[in-house]
């Protein structure tokens, strides 16, 4: 299916697109050096909308749907994919989970700061030595009354150290394996709850990357999302739109390395031509956007099938593994197109080249998007 976007969809790119390459773009390498939480920038996009996509009017969001909103990413990654991280893991994770599976109660409290962006949400699954396996996570939470007493460390929790909301996963029960974890909201001021390690990252350097500690931590049982033992489907419900989430920031990033190697190899001369003349570089930039075009087609299938209620796991595992993977090989042909002046900060090459490394790695790496892809074609596990 080839996607004709409709009145509003295309609205809604034009104007992301315009605010991104205006705002966003303006502080992107500065942040990439100095390591600054856009609070500013993501409050700016509170306002117009970005930080509560698809949130339904009702609660304070934009009610918008999965094209729109993958539309809107692949706009703000454009121009900086540490801004995007932060973007896609609040609307797709955090905000679908607690629409998804939150109490009438917890969608009036926590919808209205997050589509503000005035509190920014995380979500807290991997574990020192629980990542690819989050069924081996460790961190309890153990009732005591009209609370869950949580203990544990989380790893590599995406803006954990600015975030006011964070949905963490524990064991409630050790025996019941998958079943026996069960998820819960976190608020930043709980007692008990403190940030860890910041991570040093080669990429995304303005979105933080950080341990949370649990310890003692007390959660009020309200605060639980969804079912005790329901955590783990929480998790994986959550992932499955994440993951078309990085494939919109992988989109978003190739087609700023494949703007500007277009218009790199139409200024440089060497031999006395345009290198933007030779053959063997104007096949490297054909490849690129046509690759390119195949990520983003891959992506809004997934939306769309997600838009229509039916189970998306599958489509969701193979935009993430394919952008994932395009977006690093399009960034490394960009970088080799500038030649030397790739490798330096001047051009932003480099940065998109650095920031797309995690991209095969974080919310499942590629190894585990085939698992996911592989199990749903053979449909010898449960086949989502
Ligand atoms: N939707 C709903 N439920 C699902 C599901 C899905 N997509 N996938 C699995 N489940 C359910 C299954 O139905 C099953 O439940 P029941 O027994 O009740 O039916 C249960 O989960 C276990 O399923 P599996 O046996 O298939 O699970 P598994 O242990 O073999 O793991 C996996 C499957 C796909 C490998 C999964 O563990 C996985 O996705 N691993 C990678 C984790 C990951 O992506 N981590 C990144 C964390 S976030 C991050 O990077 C940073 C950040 O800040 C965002």
């Amino acid at each position: 299916m080839l996607f004709k976007l409709t009145d509003e969809q295309v609205m809604i790119q034009a104007m992301v697109r315009e605010f991104s390459r205006k705002v966003i773009a303006a502080t992107a390498a500065e942040r990439d050096r100095t390591k600054e939480f856009p609070a500013d920038n993501l409050k700016k996009m509170g306002e117009l909308g970005l930080m509560g996509m698809m949130v339904p009017a009702e609660y304070g969001g934009e009610g918008a749907d999965t094209i729109s909103y993958v539309l809107a990413l692949s706009e703000i990654a454009y121009s900086c994919a540490s801004t995007a991280v932060i973007m896609s893991v609040h609307n797709s994770i955090v905000c679908q989970s607690i629409l998804r599976y939150g109490t009438e109660k917890q969608k009036s409290k926590y919808f209205k700061p997050l589509c503000t962006a005035d509190m920014i949400g995380a979500f807290a699954l991997t574990e020192p030595q629980a990542g690819s396996d989050p069924v081996s996570q460790n961190t309890t939470a153990v009732r005591d009354g009209d609370y869950y007493i949580l203990n544990g460390t989380k790893r590599f929790t995406t803006t954990g150290q600015n975030a006011g909301l964070v949905i963490v996963t524990a064991k409630t029960d050790e025996s019941a394996r998958h079943r026996g974890i069960s998820a819960f909201i976190v608020t930043k001021k709980t007692s008990g709850f403190s940030v860890g390690r910041v991570e040093d990252k080669m990429g995304l350097r303005a979105s933080d990357t950080c341990d949370l500690n649990f310890d003692n931590c007390r959660v009020p049982v309200e605060d639980r999302l969804g079912k005790e033992g329901e955590g783990f489907k929480i998790a994986m419900t959550a992932l499955d739109g994440g993951r078309i989430g990085i494939a919109a920031q992988s989109v978003g990033v190739a087609q700023a390395a494949l703007d500007a190697a277009v218009q790199y190899t139409k200024k440089r001369e060497q031999f006395g031509q345009k290198i933007s003349k030779f053959q063997g570089l104007r096949w490297i930039i054909a490849d690129m956007a046509t690759e390119l075009e195949a990520a983003r087609q891959l992506m809004l299938s997934a939306a769309a099938l997600k838009d229509s209620g039916e189970k998306f796991t599958a489509q969701a595992s193979m935009a993430k593994l394919f952008a994932s993977e395009m977006v690093n090989r399009v960034t490394a042909k960009a970088l080799q197109l500038h030649g030397g002046y790739g490798y330096v900060t001047d051009y932003p090459v480099e940065r998109f080249y650095r920031d797309a490394r995690v991209f095969t790695i974080y919310e499942g790496t590629s190894e585990i998007q085939r698992m996911v892809i592989a199990n749903h074609i053979f449909k010898d596990k449960r086949g989502h």
